[in-house]
């Protein structure tokens, strides 16, 4: 049996990385286990009555294991999570069992000697929620006898405490301990300290001690050494983890997705157009009274994700827009781009500003509706007559009112709105504190515009109605230039979607797309060194890769959205599950050595898969700098059914025919 132990922050739901792990691979994981994996978690009413059918669990032993916790007053549920793959999921009442806190505290003690201060109620939930499931693992175990065997995979930190516990207890089963990003790593890079030059060098126990996070680092780093086998999510994290949590690991578990392929091979273009037309219709409400740039012309630029300014390279992005802005003003380009911040902060709700700017773009819309059907009207009854009407006749005075009135509405007094909503900490934010250094406020002279977003998107909002996939769809270029990433999926979300983007060698994403992609620029990924450079020359560097990108014509973008998606295999959980698979084998042999011998072959890998340089000049901005080639100036000649006079490979790339790759290693 596979229990994966699902982890959410105790507390509230996360929106991120690591639930769009979960989330993903739950779909190979059932073709695999089928009806014998099982995920867990802490149950929360609301999100069990919404996403969960819940039923009877299907094997007597688990039915069992159940009620031994339920007959001792813990709550249980069951059922199945409707998400694709419909996994079988379990889930631990935690605020019901709190009555037993200090008794756990105390066993937890007992066996490992880490204790837990009353204050911190995250990590006291925590323990709930590994006692409940390590007291549910004991019974299973003992029902089970000696067949089936267990493997139980946790992931993350607050998951440690069923893993310490159930070896502690000797129950037999083969454990996974996963950790997508190290607990010290994230607060000392948050914390503006120089983390890679300085991993072997920190005191560990004394950084987390006056971070106060010393109790939570003990249960990670326990639940690391207690594991039959450890893994994290990338190369570069993988020496954090050797530093910060002194186990190497043993397996890399890379993050995948499950990737939708179109029957069409254009079908994702057609999705970026539309998607990018409801762009248009949000910036032309935002920005109305100001719309004097051509929105032909106009890219679409964001960033997105959990809000850590400086660990998400928030920091270096805005200092590249203020050069990027500058270049584009003096090289007197007549490129517009509005950049979308999307990192959810402590808001009261949209501001009036914004949704003004929408309600009038509305009311144009309705006066123009209004307008044209009068207009129709007006012309098909003189068509009857058989006259051609007096075009200057055909509306009257009061119509004209109307339309002045509507054109006088979009008088502003004010520049449009960095922010769409009102932020609790307006004078501390860290954004809005940088765009006021930088002077970024939307005037008109500013080629660079700026929409801060300051909650995760949503289809239902009055403002942007659309989901996240559908506003990346839309846009040009997805930036992410981290500091501290373990993996990342922002930028591989943007490559299956087709869309280009700026992610770091300091990313798990990054390292492994230069591991693979000859030129990973040429195929959309920029990828900016923060490794080994100055953040001067990083700055400098994600400047030339924007503005490149900038330059590049409407062909060029559409060739390198080709590309990019062209390397949605390699992301594709049906490759990188493969990963997962051998460290749940690996751990299967060595709890049961004499049960489960491990095949000599090497680990899986994945080196075979790389992508050779495309044939045709790369549409990347490092060459459209140099020698801007192809660059058209009939932007919004539109394109793709035209005749194409440039050489085989590149009409390769514009239809995008698969590059042929190999695969084995
Ligand atoms: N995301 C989302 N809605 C949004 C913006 C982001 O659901 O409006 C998701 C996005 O799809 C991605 C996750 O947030 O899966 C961020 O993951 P990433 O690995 O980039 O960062 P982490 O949260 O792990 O630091
Ligand atoms: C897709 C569509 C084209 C459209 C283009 C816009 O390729 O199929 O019809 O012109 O997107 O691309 P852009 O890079 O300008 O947003």
């Amino acid at each position: 049996f596979m229990f994966a132990f699902r982890i959410q922050n105790i507390m509230t739901v996360i929106l991120g990385g690591i639930y769009t792990v979960i989330q993903t691979k739950a779909k190979i994981t059932v073709d695999e286990w089928g009806e014998n994996y099982f995920m867990m978690g802490p149950y929360y009413e609301h999100n069990f009555q919404t996403q969960v059918e819940a039923c009877e669990a299907p094997l007597p032993a688990i039915r069992g294991a159940m009620d031994a916790l339920i007959s001792n007053g813990c709550q249980v549920f069951f059922g199945r999570w409707l998400i694709e793959g419909s996994p079988y999921v379990l889930l631990f009442d935690v605020g019901g069992a709190s009555g037993n806190l200090d008794r756990w505290k105390g066993d937890l003690w007992d066996s490992c000697n880490i204790g837990l201060p009353s204050q911190d109620h995250e990590a006291g939930d925590a323990l709930i929620l590994g006692s409940l499931v390590a007291w549910f693992f004991k019974e299973l175990t003992d029902r089970l006898g000696d067949a089936p065997n267990v493997i139980a995979h946790f992931h993350e930190w607050q998951a440690g405490a069923g893993l310490i516990l159930s070896r502690a207890r000797k129950i037999p089963m083969a454990t996974v301990f996963t950790t997508h990003a190290t607990l010290l790593g994230r607060y000392l890079c948050a914390g503006n300290v120089d983390f890679y030059n300085n991993l072997g060098k920190f005191d560990i126990d004394r950084e987390a001690g006056e971070r106060q996070i010393y109790h939570r680092y003990c249960l990670e780093r326990a639940a690391v050494h207690c594991a039959h086998v450890f893994t994290t999510v990338s190369q570069i994290t993988a020496v954090e983890a050797q530093h910060i949590l002194q186990r190497k690991p043993d397996v890399i578990t890379p993050n995948g997705l499950n990737v939708k392929k179109f029957s069409a091979m254009h079908e994702f273009q057609n999705m970026h157009c539309s998607s990018k037309a409801r762009i248009q219709e949000f910036v032309r409400g935002h920005f109305y009274g100001h719309l004097d740039f051509n929105l032909e012309k106009t890219l679409y630029f964001f960033i997105a994700g959990r809000y850590e300014f400086s660990n998400k390279g928030a920091d270096l992005f805005l200092e590249a827009l203020s050069r990027l802005n500058y270049l584009l003003r003096v090289h007197k380009e007549d490129v517009t781009v509005v950049v979308f911040f999307i990192m959810p902060a402590k808001t009261n709700n949209f501001n009036v500003e914004s949704l003004k700017g929408q309600a009038i773009r509305k009311q144009l819309w309705d006066t123009a509706q209004g307008m044209k059907e009068k207009f129709g009207k007006r012309l098909y009854e003189a068509l009857l007559k058989g006259e051609i009407p007096e075009m200057n006749n055909i509306l009257d005075r009061d119509d004209f009112s109307v339309m002045k009135r509507a054109i006088y509405a979009t008088q502003r007094h004010t520049l449009p709105p960095v922010t769409t909503h009102n932020m609790l900490d307006d004078a501390t934010d860290p954004i809005l504190a940088n765009v006021r250094r930088i002077g970024l406020f939307n005037a008109r002279s500013d080629r660079v515009k700026i929409v801060f977003h300051p909650e995760f998107l949503s289809s239902t909002s009055p403002l942007l109605p659309m989901d996240y996939e559908e506003f990346v769809r839309g846009c040009n270029l997805g930036v992410f230039p981290s500091y501290y990433e373990p993996w990342g999926y922002t930028p591989g979300e943007c490559t299956v979607m087709g869309i280009p983007s700026v992610t770091t060698n300091l990313s798990g994403f990054g390292c492994f797309m230069e591991e693979h992609v000859s030129d990973p620029a040429a195929y959309g990924i920029y990828v900016v060194d923060r490794r080994f450079r100055s953040a001067h020359e990083s700055c400098s560097q994600l400047t030339q890769f924007m503005f490149g990108f900038c330059q590049q014509s409407r062909r060029q973008r559409i060739i390198q959205r080709n590309r990019t998606e062209r390397l949605s295999d390699l992301l594709d959980w049906r490759f990188l599950g493969r990963f997962y698979v051998h460290a749940r084998l690996l751990a299967l042999s060595r709890a049961f050595p004499d049960k489960y011998e491990m095949d000599p072959m090497a680990p899986p890998k994945a080196e075979g898969f790389r992508y050779p340089r495309p044939y045709s000049v790369p549409p990347s901005p490092s060459a459209s700098l140099h020698s801007t080639p192809h660059h058209s100036d009939a932007e919004d000649d539109d394109d793709e059914d035209e005749p194409y006079d440039e050489d085989e490979e590149a009409e390769r790339d514009r239809m995008n025919i698969k590059t042929p790759f190999v695969l084995g290693g």
